[in-house]
């Protein structure tokens, strides 16, 4: 299952899998192939008892360089039917199973970062960049407009202002900077990325993966902003007896809360010891 992609590697260890854009020569251009091997190693990956922690990054200088200008853009010009049957694809792996991905999941910004690959980086729960990583919504350069959902990802993580400039100018900037607007999580100097990423993983592995995945539901499955304050507080009453039921005979009000009381741990600081 990990071995047989033309354009991504698949590293497991220790509950982290680490799904790696294999392009280097082409600065990790997302081509159809490559949409089309992410569809299907993401539903692999999320049905595989070794992987608890999904890392995302690429081969190389480059993170990923965005759309292949080349093979998705011009190759299937001609050909609406093509185009529309890897639109969909490449919509479905970023914004559809990474966004609502069942675990965790973090985009290990290590160089080049431009246009299409912006979405990879937002659908991640966590982004960490290298200080050094260059990032551009560089759609603007060649007479195009961040479409493909990169406008609706900046504008909702980034200062509004900002987002506004950086895709009219197409400037690039860096790691430090992709946090200052809130498009990534952290930077990190290059030199302590691979370290930092992975210590980022181990605290989300020793958590409830349950809890995990209702607490990314409620921030990504549905837009809590937007709903008035009854609405979300019945929604997320629903949301946590549905998790305890999920939890069955060990949920978070018997083991957590019963631990706790028992002086087993502090949960201020410290996660809740495994009872098997
Ligand atoms: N689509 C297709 N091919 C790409 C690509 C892309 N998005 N980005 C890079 N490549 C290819 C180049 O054409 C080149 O191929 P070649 O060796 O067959 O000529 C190879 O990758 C290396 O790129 P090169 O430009 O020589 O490397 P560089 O280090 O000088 O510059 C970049 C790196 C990323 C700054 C530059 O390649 C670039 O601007 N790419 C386009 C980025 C972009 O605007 N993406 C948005 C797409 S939505």
């Amino acid at each position: 299952m990990t071995g047989n992609y033309e354009t991504i590697l698949v590293s497991k260890a220790d509950g982290v899998t680490t799904v790696r854009f294999n392009r280097p020569h082409k600065k990790n251009a997302m081509n159809p192939t490559l949409h089309r091997e992410m569809y299907h190693v993401l539903d692999e990956l999320e049905f595989d008892d070794e992987t608890q922690v999904l890392v995302l990054t690429g081969e190389g200088d480059a993170f990923s360089a965005g759309q292949d200008l080349k093979e998705y853009f011009d190759a299937n010009k001609d050909s609406p039917r093509d185009r529309e049957e890897i639109r969909r694809i490449s919509h479905g792996w970023r914004h559809q199973k990474l966004y609502n991905y069942a675990k965790p999941t973090i985009a290990m910004i290590n160089g080049w970062c431009f246009g299409g690959a912006f979405t990879v980086v937002a659908s991640a729960d966590v982004a960490i960049a290298a200080d050094e990583a260059t990032f551009g919504i560089s759609e603007i350069n060649f007479g195009s407009l961040p479409a493909g959902l990169v406008a609706k990802v900046v504008s909702g993580l980034m200062l509004p202002r900002q987002a506004l400039y950086y895709s009219m100018t197409g400037e690039k900037f860096d790691g430090r900077r992709a946090t200052e607007l809130g498009f990534t999580t952290m930077s990190v100097p290059r030199a302590e990325l691979e370290q930092r990423t992975l210590q980022i993983a181990d605290v989300l592995k020793r958590k409830d993966p349950r809890a995990l995945r209702a607490t990314k539901e409620l921030f990504k499955g549905v837009d809590l902003r937007a709903m008035s304050f009854d609405d979300s507080w019945h929604w997320l009453n629903a949301r946590e007896r549905q998790l305890t039921l999920e939890q069955k005979n060990k949920n978070w009000m018997d083991q957590g809360v019963a631990q706790f009381m028992q002086g087993n741990y502090r949960p201020g600081v410290e996660v809740m010891p495994k009872s098997e």
